[in-house]
C-alpha cells in the first residue's frame, strides 16, 4: 500500500515524480504528495487530496527546476483522507513519506511530547517529528535512533534540508526498491517506477540504509555503517507492459492477456507432455515427504487456493487445507515438518501472507510459494519458488494473476499425483492434455465478451447479486462475487447452492440476480435444482453451464455456455466470465474500474 518514490539525478525532478506515482498510483489512491529541493535547495511541498493526476494539475503551475525530491500517494491508515494527513509530512529540518504502519506511535506521541506540536493524525507525521529530534547534522545516527524506537513496518523516504540533492531511505518489512541509472539515482516501492529507466535494480535489504546522491546509491548496513552491496537483478517486462496499449482500462487489457500469460506460465514446465519443475529447482522430494498440504493467501490468491483444495484432495488423497493469511498467522496451526505449506500471492509483498509464511517455517514446514513478482520478500523468504508469468497486473481487481495461480497449482497437483504415484505417465499426460485446452476456451470467452456486457443491465440496477454452485463450482463462485462486489459496489455473496436453503434463500425475492454456475457433470442435476429454487422464488436468473447441456427454458433467463473442457478445468473460462461480468457492471455502474474505491493493490499492510 502507499506507493514511494525518491529520486536525485539530473532529470526535472517534480515531473518525474509526478510520473513515477501515476504508475504506483494502484497502491493507494486517495491522496499524493510531492517534496524537492528547488533552485535554491530549499524543500518545497506540495500534496492534496485525490488522485495524482489533481497533484499534476497543481505542479504544472509551479516555477523552476528541481533535481531531487521524493513522492507519495496514499492509502490511509492513520487518519481520514485529508491534506493534512496526506504526505510528505514536514518536522524542523525532517521531510518524510512513509508505507506502512509505526504501531507505537502513541508511545512516542507522548515520549517526545508531541501533541501540541502535531498537525495530522499519522503516525508517519510522529517519525518525522522523531527523526527531527534526533537529527544533529548527521542522517544516518538520526535513522538509526528512529529505528531503535520505531514498532511496526515502515518504508521510509527522507529528505534533511540541509542536505539538497541527497535522500535517504531505510525499510523494515515494507518494499523498497532502488537503482543507480543514466537518469539518475531511483528509489520506490515497486518496480513500475523504476522501469522507464531500467531494467536493473536492487531490492533494499531491510536493516540497511540507503543514500540517493545524483551519481549513487549507496546502501549501508544500520549497525556499524559498513557500504554493502546488495544482489542485482533483472526485470524482464518493459514499460508497455505496465501500460493501457489501446484498452480503455487495465483490467480489461489483463483480462485479454489471460491466454499469454497461461502459456508462459505453463508451457515452459512440460518436457515430453509431463510437468517438470526442475528448472524452478523443485525436488520431488517435497511433495514425496508432505502427508498434508496447507494453502495459505488472502484475496484472490486465496480464492485460487479453494479451488486447487478441491481438485488435489480427492487427486492425491492428503488433507488440503486453504487459511486466510491474516487468521492463519494468529492461529496454532496443525502443521509440523511433514506439511507442504504452499503460499499464493501476486505481488509477494502481502504483509499478512509473509508473517503467515514466517510461522510455517517456524513450525519446521517446507514453504512453497506462488509468487508473479519476482525477487518480492515472499519469493525471497520462501524455501522454494514457482513463478508465475503474468507480467505486471495493474488493476487492483486481480484477474490474469488468478488464472495463472490456478495454472501453477494445477501444475503442482499434476506433479504431485505423478510422484506419489496416484498418476501414471499416462494419466499425467492425459491430464496436461485437457489442461491445454482451456487456453482456447479463455480466448473464445473473451471473443465473445459482449455477451457478458449484454447481461449486466440486469444485475446494476440491483443491490444484491448471488453467485451458486456446488463444489468447484463453489468455489468459482467465491472469486466470481468477490470481483464482483469490488469494483461494482454491488454487495455480491456467493453461496454453496445446497447450502441456500438453510438462511440465505430468504434474501431471494424478485428480479435479485443470482449468478448460477453449474459445470460439474456429476452434479449438475442437483445444481439445477437449486437454480429451480431460486427461480420459483422470482430471481433472475443467470446460468452459467458447459455447451451442450440440455437446460429448459423456464430455468434460465439468460444462459451462457463455455467450452466443453473437462469438469476440472473449467474455472478457467468461467474465470473469463465472471471477470467480464464483474468488468461491464462496473463500467456500466460508470466506476472506476481499475481503482475502486478504499481499496489498493498490494496490501502492506495488517
Ligand atoms: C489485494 C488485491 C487483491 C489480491 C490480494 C492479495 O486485496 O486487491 O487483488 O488478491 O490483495 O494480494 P497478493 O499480492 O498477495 O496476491
Amino acid at each position: 500500500m502507499c506507493g514511494i518514490i525518491g529520486y536525485s539525478g539530473p532529470l526535472e525532478a517534480k515531473r518525474l515524480l509526478i510520473e513515477g506515482l501515476a504508475g504506483l498510483e494502484y497502491r493507494g489512491y486517495d491522496s499524493a504528495g510531492i517534496a524537492f529541493f528547488d533552485t535554491v535547495s530549499q524543500v518545497r511541498l506540495v500534496k492534496q487530496v485525490g488522485k495524482v493526476a489533481a497533484l499534476k494539475e497543481t505542479c504544472e503551475k509551479l516555477q523552476g527546476s528541481s533535481h531531487c525530491g521524493i513522492g507519495h500517494t496514499r492509502w490511509a491508515t492513520h487518519g481520514g483522507v485529508t491534506n493534512a494527513n496526506a504526505h510528505p509530512h514536514q518536522a524542523g529540518r525532517i521531510t518524510l513519506i512513509h508505507n506502512g504502519i509505526i504501531e507505537n506511535y502513541h508511545q512516542l506521541t507522548e515520549e517526545f511530547g508531541l501533541q501540541d506540536k502535531l498537525v495530522s493524525q499519522t503516525d508517519s507525521e510522529v517519525a518525522a517529528h522523531v527523526l527531527d529530534h534526533f537529527y544533529k547534522d548527521d542522517p544516518f545516527t538520526a535513522i538509526q535512533e528512529l529505528v531503535r524506537r520505531s514498532e511496526g513496518s515502515y518504508a521510509f523516504c527522507i529528505l534533511f534540508a540541509d542536505r539538497p540533492g541527497e535522500v535517504y531511505a531505510i525499510r523494515k518489512t515494507s518494499p523498497l526498491v532502488a537503482a543507480y541509472t543514466h537518469s539518475g539515482a531511483l528509489i520506490a516501492s515497486d518496480l513500475t517506477a523504476l522501469i522507464p529507466y531500467t531494467h536493473s535494480y536492487f531490492v533494499v535489504p531491510e536493516g540497511e540504509l540507503v543514500r540517493l546522491t545524483p551519481y549513487k546509491v549507496q546502501t549501508y548496513r544500520l549497525d556499524d555503517l559498513s557500504k554493502t552491496q546488495p544482489e542485482t537483478m533483472t526485470v524482464n517486462w518493459n514499460m508497455d507492459a505496465a501500460m493501457k496499449n489501446g484498452f480503455p482500462h487495465f483490467m480489461l487489457k489483463e483480462i485479454h492477456e489471460q491466454p499469454e500469460a497461461m502459456k508462459n506460465t505453463v508451457l515452459p514446465r512440460l518436457s515430453k507432455g509431463l510437468p517438470d519443475l526442475s528448472e524452478d529447482g523443485i525436488p520431488d522430494a517435497l511433495f514425496l515427504s508432505c502427508s498434508q498440504v496447507h494453502i495459505v493467501a488472502c484475496g484472490t490468491a486465496m480464492h485460487a487456493g479453494m479451488v486447487a483444495r478441491t481438485i488435489m484432495e480427492p487427486l492425491l488423497r492428503i488433507p488440503v487445507t486453504v487459511t486466510i493469511a491474516s487468521e492463519f498467522r494468529y492461529q496454532q496451526p496443525l502443521i509440523d515438518e511433514d506439511t507442504l505449506v504452499i503460499v499464493i500471492s501476486q505481488s509477494g509483498e502481502t504483509v499478512d501472507t509473509i508473517a503467515a509464511m514466517g510461522l510455517a517455517k517456524a513450525y519446521g514446514s517446507k514453504t512453497l510459494a506462488i509468487v508473479n513478482v519476482k525477487g518480492s520478500t515472499i519469493a525471497r523468504e520462501s524455501q522454494y519458488v514457482l513463478y508465475t508469468h503474468a507480467g505486471p497486473e495493474i488493476a487492483v481487481a486481480s484477474t490474469k494473476a488468478y488464472s495463472v495461480q490456478l495454472a501453477a497449482l494445477y501444475l503442482i497437483t499434476c506433479r504431485m499425483a505423478l510422484v506419489r504415484g496416484r498418476y501414471t505417465n499416462e494419466q499425467a499426460v492425459t491430464f496436461l492434455q485437457e489442461f491445454l485446452d482451456v487456453i482456447p476456451a479463455m480466448e473464445d470467452m473473451i471473443r465473445r465478451k459482449d455477451e457478458m456486457k449484454a447481461v449486466v443491465s440486469h444485475i446494476i440496477n440491483s443491490p444484491d447479486a448471488f453467485f451458486i454452485g456446488r463444489g468447484l463450482d463453489y468455489a468459482f463462485s467465491l472469486e466470481g462475487a468477490l470481483k464482483l462486489k469490488e469494483i461494482s459496489y454491488i454487495h455480491s455473496e456467493a453461496y454453496a447452492a445446497g447450502e441456500l436453503k438453510h438462511g440465505t434463500i430468504a434474501l431471494i425475492s424478485d428480479k435479485v440476480p443470482v449468478i448460477a454456475i453449474a459445470t460439474q457433470d456429476d452434479i449438475f442435476a442437483k445444481s439445477m435444482s437449486n437454480v429451480r429454487e431460486v427461480k420459483a422464488r422470482g430471481a433472475f436468473v443467470i446460468l452459467v453451464t458447459k455447451e451442450g447441456k440440455d437446460v429448459s427454458a423456464d430455468l434460465a433467463d439468460v444462459h451462457i455456455t463455455i467450452p466443453a473442457v473437462q469438469d476440472i478445468f473449467t474455472v478457467f473460462p468461467i474465470a473469463v466470465v465472471l471477470q467480464l461480468i464483474a468488468y461491464y457492471a462496473s463500467l456500466g455502474k460508470g466506476l472506476d474500474v481499475d481503482q475502486p474505491r478504499n481499496l489498493a493493490k498490494s496490501v502492506t499492510v495488517e
